[in-house]
């Protein structure tokens, strides 16, 4: 008895949020691996398309074979963008199977509620939680019309648990799991599976000078997650049958 063979998505059709970089990308790449075509959304055409690229090429190196991957440009807090990017997926694979919401601004600059710029509130606010409404409201319709798919909604440890300096982006994923949770209520038993998956600290490019005010030392960066182990958290939902219901997966490095 195989009790986690990796489940064969050929023939679905599924959706990364932000999947041409980071944990994105390396769901993006699972999901393909295991046959399914996936529509990865992204701000802008031609940063997709090389991010894509760069991944056929590395998939191919490695040997990997399966579903094939495309990019189509929508901010997902742009309505009229992620309704004509849903409306491509359709017309261009005719279902959809899957939604995962990854795409996330993680600002880690340690700063207090009490001096948190507003405009920047709103901008997480916006990305990781309107989004995030956004595009489930407009997937749902199509992700029902074959009798029920599933949401992965990529969330965080600070979904859970607020360490101060991080109060925006803690308060959207708590807000973030209280619509996971309430989705998945709405759902059950009938319609479409919705779960989170709730990283502690994963090794992308947040932690870079560039995007974080405090960067850890490179020997702090080894011992974190790495995306793969976030993409294998995603698969292992996916794993389930139908009977069975993942509600979070919590990862943490273990270090
Ligand atoms: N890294 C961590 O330690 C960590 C831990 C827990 C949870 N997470 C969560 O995991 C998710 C991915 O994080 P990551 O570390 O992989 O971040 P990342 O490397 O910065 O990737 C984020 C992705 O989201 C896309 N994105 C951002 N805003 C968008 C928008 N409005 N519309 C469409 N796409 C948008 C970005 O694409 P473009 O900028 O090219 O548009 C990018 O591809 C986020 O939700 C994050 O909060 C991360």
């Amino acid at each position: 008895m195989d009790l986690f063979a990796p489940p064969s998505l050929s023939g679905m059709i599924g959706i990364v949020t932000g999947g041409g970089q980071g944990i994105g990308r390396a769901i993006t790449r699972a999901l393909a691996g295991l046959g399914m075509t996936v529509a990865v959304l992204g701000r802008d055409q031609g940063r997709l398309d090389a991010e894509l690229a760069g991944l056929a090429q590395e998939r191919e190196a490695a040997g990997e074979t399966g579903g094939k991957m495309v990019g189509i440009q929508a901010d997902v807090t742009d309505k009229a963008a992620v309704t004509s990017a849903l409306q491509e997926v359709m017309a261009r694979f005719g279902r959809l199977d899957l939604l995962v919401n990854n795409a996330g601004l993680t600002p880690w600059d340690d700063v207090p509620v009490a001096s948190t710029d507003p405009a920047e509130f709103q901008a997480i606010m916006d990305t990781n939680v309107w989004g995030l409404f956004l595009v489930t409201r407009l997937a749902m319709p199509y992700l029902t019309q074959h009798g029920g798919g599933q949401i992965i909604n990529i969330l965080s440890g600070g979904a859970h648990v607020s360490g101060g300096g991080d109060g925006a982006y803690c308060a959207s994923k708590y807000a973030a799991l209280a619509l996971t949770e309430a989705m998945a209520a709405e759902q059950m038993g009938t319609g479409v599976r919705v779960h989170a998956v709730s990283p502690g600290p994963v090794d992308t490019r947040i932690w870079d000078p560039a995007h974080c005010a405090k960067p850890p030392s490179a020997a702090d960066r080894a011992k974190m997650l790495k995306p793969e182990d976030v993409a294998r958290a995603v698969v292992f939902c996916l794993a389930q049958p139908a009977g069975v219901y993942i509600p979070e997966v919590q990862i943490r490095p273990w270090s």
